[in-house]
């Protein structure tokens, strides 16, 4: 008798885990995603676009999403694409901590304003998109370390400012880096990947100086526009009756200034 009993003890258990499992998946959408996300919402100003974030539907109910959520085939939050709906505020990325699978975010074209901000705490993050404000100031040097999924970074036509981040030139993956239309200076970085692994890269209209690494050489040259002090491959050779010089390379005006310097350079430097 006791012996059946605790086989039907057993059963019952297994039921209930099977039960517990099957609900889980027919919820499809993470109830706690809703909470988290109106949490974001809270601290952007003017999210008239984002009206219909409210606790009547879920995020991702797989008909009418929330706008701006990209979800997954399980119902949950895969990125944010927030681009052109007139935004200000704070982004408040540790309300975003909680969405485990997001892997994408967009705020291109909105009007964000202040420091970039800490996208860095979303350490999976394969891309993000900060186009298009009026972001300024200098990223820190170690702003990248431990975004070890990026791919994708673009922070076009905003005010950032001082140098290019060893971290970021040291991101393994990264095949598309669009900066242009900024205000960084210094030199460029050598990015250690294959040249030809690059999709898009262009940091055409900042104040950067000096030899174009090797590992950039083989971009289209108008990656690089909008500079005097750029100087190397692919870059045309100056041209000895042209009067721009190329700064930054070493000791005093000059590209390099040691071995790999321009036949044309030495031509005008020397
Ligand atoms: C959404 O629902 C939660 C509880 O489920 C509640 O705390 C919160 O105030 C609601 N938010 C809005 C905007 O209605
Ligand atoms: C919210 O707005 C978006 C964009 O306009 C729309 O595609 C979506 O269906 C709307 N969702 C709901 C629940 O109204
Ligand atoms: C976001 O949505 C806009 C408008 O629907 C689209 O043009 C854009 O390519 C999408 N992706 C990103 C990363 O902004
Ligand atoms: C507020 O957002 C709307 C779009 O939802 C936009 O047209 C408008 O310019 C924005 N206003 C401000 C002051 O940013
Ligand atoms: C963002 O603005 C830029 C510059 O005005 C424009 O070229 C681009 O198409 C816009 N992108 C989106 C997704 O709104
Ligand atoms: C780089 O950006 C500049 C300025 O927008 C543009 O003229 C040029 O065609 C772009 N080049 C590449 C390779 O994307």
């Amino acid at each position: 008798m006791a012996h059946i009993h605790k086989a039907y003890d057993h059963h019952h258990w297994l039921f209930m885990l099977i039960f517990l499992v099957l609900s889980y998946v027919a919820s499809s959408s993470d109830p706690t995603e809703a909470a988290t996300l109106l949490k974001f919402k809270s601290s952007l100003l003017n999210a008239t676009a984002l009206d219909n974030w409210t606790n009547a539907t879920s995020p991702c109910n797989g008909k009418d999403n929330w706008a701006g959520l990209v979800c997954d085939n399980d119902g949950n939050v895969f990125g944010l694409n927030l681009s052109k709906m007139g935004l200000r505020g704070i982004i408040d990325i540790d309300a975003l901590l909680d969405l485990s699978g997001l892997k994408t975010v967009s705020v291109m074209n909105n009007s964000f304003d202040g420091p970039i901000p800490s996208v860095n705490k979303l350490s999976s993050l394969v891309s993000f998109y900060l186009s298009y404000n009026h972001f300024s100031g200098e990223i820190p040097e170690d702003f990248f370390v431990g975004m070890n999924s990026l791919k994708k970074i673009y922070l076009d036509g905003n005010k950032f400012a001082g140098k290019i981040p060893k971290s970021l030139a040291a991101l393994t993956k990264i095949v598309e880096l669009d900066i242009r239309g900024n205000q960084f200076s210094g030199k460029l970085p050598n990015f250690p990947q294959n040249p030809k692994a690059w999709k898009t890269m262009n940091v055409s209209y900042n104040r950067l100086e000096g030899r174009i690494p090797a590992s950039l050489r083989n971009s289209d040259p108008s990656a690089f526009l909008g500079y005097k002090g750029l100087c190397g491959k692919p870059l045309a050779p100056l041209k000895s009756d042209r009067t721009i010089s190329c700064y930054g390379g070493g000791s005093g005006p000059g590209c390099g200034g040691g071995p790999g310097r321009d036949v044309t350079s030495v031509l005008l430097f020397s």
